[in-house]
Parts: structure tokens; C-alpha cells; sequence
């Protein structure tokens, strides 16, 4: 299957397993439950799902665990956007090409629907039927994501990120910690979910895994920095320019442009070798590995 067509395949999938998992609209508080909806209807590139579907499935992992699972990286993930978007965050007014949760909302139920998505996320993934998958699998998977976006994870770099914002004394290390922590996590966990989802018990296995995915979160924030000052309002569907006007610590401001591309593209090579070294058929894998790098949104 060509990687375009695997890719709307499971766009499509995950969008299904989306919608089936988050209460109705029309349930009460029915503001709290649109304003959910509202942020997983608006779509985005799934690229955390796919990776729990790529790497899953060169695990021979059941699919319809797959689907929940990567639900459940994409609850997180549009939980993560929302409260990104706030005021006290970035104060971004557009995200996926209509108004930012809280715009088309308000403050609080923008909060509370990243709360609730962030909730939604563990319970799905602990409520996988035991024989789908044993316990064990879930009780990892769920601390795997719980540490991923936590205070040395996603939420840490958050707050290294908006802690860098104006300063003009941030290093190299401090730049690849808030990549790391911020974004790079989430995909990490992402990768570890889809092999536990096939209950890879190989610590060799995940470890490299591991190793691959941390190379390409990072070239995927790099790419995002890239394409903050590279691509269109239109294109990225959230407002072009935004880092340069917050100010933000990012692999241009710090690097430039060209270096910031050589090192994605190095990224990117060092984590298909990484890959290309571990048994099994990770065909799709790799070429999302590609895409991380050369997508224009
Ligand atoms: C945007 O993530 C936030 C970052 C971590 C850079 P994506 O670029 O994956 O956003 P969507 O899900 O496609 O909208
Ligand atoms: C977002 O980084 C990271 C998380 C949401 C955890 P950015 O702030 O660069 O993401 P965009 O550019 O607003 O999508
Ligand atoms: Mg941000
Ligand atoms: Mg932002
Ligand atoms: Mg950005």
C-alpha cells in the first residue's frame, strides 16, 4: 500500500475511533461536551495515532486495540492544543483552520475540555478489554503516557518553554530539553504504546524504539519551528509567525534556518538507522519517519 493511502486509511480510523469514544454532545454539561467534539472534529495530521498503527502493526498488535490506543495519544494530544492555545500559554486564536477552543468557547471551557480529554485518554486505554490485551500491557501503557506528559515530560516543557519566552540567554541544551520535554515525549510514548499494544516484551526492542522516536520528536518540533516562519496562516491552519513574535525558543531564532534543516534531515537519518537495525517490517514507520521531516503543515 502506497504510504499516502496507509495514511488516509488510518486518519480514518482513528477519526472513527475518536468520535466513538467521547460522550455525546448532547450529553450535560453539553458546552464542556461540545467544546470536546468541537477541538476532534477540526482534525489534524493524527501523526501520534499513525504512530501507534505503524508500530503496532510490525508488532502484529489486535487493530481494534490499535484504534483505542491511538485515541488515546490524540486525546491527549488535542488536550495538549487547547491549553496551548490559552491566553496564559500562547495565546493563539486560531488552531486547525476555525477558532481556538477557547475562542469559539471561553477560558474555562477550553480548560475543562483539555482536562476531560486528558482524563478520557487514561480511561480508555485502562478500560481495553483483558482479552484484547492483559492488564500488564495496560498498567505500562498507562504509566508510559502518564509520565510522558507530566512535570519531566509534555507539562515540564511547557513551562520551559513559556519560562524561555523573551530570553535571549538560552542555550543549545536548554533548546533541545524544551523540544524534548514539550513535544518530543508525547511521540516518544507514542511509538512505546503501539509495541506495548503488541505486547513487545523485548527491553532491547523498546529501547531502541525508544531511541528512534526521540529523533524524530525532535525533528518534528524542529520542522513546526521551520514552518512557523516558512509556510502560511492558510497552510498551517494556526497564525504563521507566532514564535517570532512571542518571542519563543526555537531551532531558527537559535541556529538559522539552514542548520535548523540540517539537523532535522540528520535527525531523520539517524533515526532510520536506528530503525533499519531493528527486526521486523517497519516499512511504515519509516516513511512516516519522512513525512515528520518534509510535511509542509
Ligand atoms: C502541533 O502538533 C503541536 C506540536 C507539538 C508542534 P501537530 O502539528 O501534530 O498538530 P495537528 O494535530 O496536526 O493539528
Ligand atoms: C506545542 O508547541 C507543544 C504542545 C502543544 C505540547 P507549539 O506551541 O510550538 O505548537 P503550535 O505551533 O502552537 O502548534
Ligand atoms: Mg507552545
Ligand atoms: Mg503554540
Ligand atoms: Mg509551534
Amino acid at each position: 500500500m502506497k504510504f499516502v493511502d496507509y495514511m488516509q486509511l488510518h486518519q480514518q480510523r482513528v477519526n472513527k475511533a475518536l468520535t466513538a469514544l467521547l460522550p455525546p454532545e448532547t450529553l450535560a454539561p453539553t458546552d464542556l461536551h461540545q467544546a470536546m467534539h468541537y477541538t476532534i472534529a477540526a482534525g489534524g495530521k493524527r501523526v501520534r495515532a499513525l504512530l501507534v498503527y505503524a508500530t503496532g502493526q510490525a508488532f502484529a498488535a489486535d487493530l481494534q486495540v490499535l484504534d483505542t490506543v491511538a485515541a488515546a495519544v490524540e486525546f491527549v494530544h488535542a488536550y495538549s492544543l487547547i491549553h496551548d492555545d490559552l491566553p496564559a500559554m500562547d495565546d493563539d486564536d486560531l488552531r486547525r483552520g476555525q477558532p481556538s477552543c477557547h475562542k469559539a468557547f471561553n477560558e474555562a471551557v477550553a480548560i475543562l475540555a483539555g482536562d476531560a480529554l486528558q482524563s478520557l485518554a487514561f480511561a480508555v486505554l485502562a478500560n481495553i478489554s483483558d482479552t484484547l490485551l492483559p492488564a500488564e500491557y495496560r498498567a505500562k501503557m498507562v504509566y508510559i503516557l502518564a509520565q510522558a506528559i507530566g512535570s519531566q515530560g509534555m507539562a515540564g516543557g511547557q513551562a520551559y518553554d513559556l519560562a524561555a519566552e523573551g530570553q535571549s540567554t538560552i542555550d543549545y541544551s536548554q533548546l533541545i530539553k524544551i523540544h524534548n520535554y514539550k513535544t518530543g515525549a508525547l511521540i516518544a510514548a507514542s511509538v512505546c504504546l503501539g509495541a506495548l499494544a503488541g505486547r513487545c516484551d523485548d527491553q532491547q526492542k523498546l529501547d531502541d524504539l525508544d531511541q528512534f522516536a526521540k529523533n524524530i520528536g525532535l525533528a518534528f518540533q524542529i520542522r513546526d519551528d521551520i514552518l512557523d516562519i516558512e509556510s502560511t496562516t492558510e497552510m498551517l491552519g494556526k497564525q504563521q509567525g507566532a514564535d517570532l513574535a512571542l518571542q519563543k525558543a526555537t531551532y531558527p531564532a537559535l541556529l538559522g534556518l539552514d542548520e535548523s534543516k540540517r539537523q532535522a534531515q540528520a535527525l531523520y537519518e539517524q533515526a532510520f538507522d536506528i530503525l533499519d537495525n531493528i527486526a521486523g517490517d517497519f516499512t511504515h514507520l519509516k516513511s512516516l519517519a519522512g513525512f515528520i521531516i518534509n510535511r509542509e503543515q
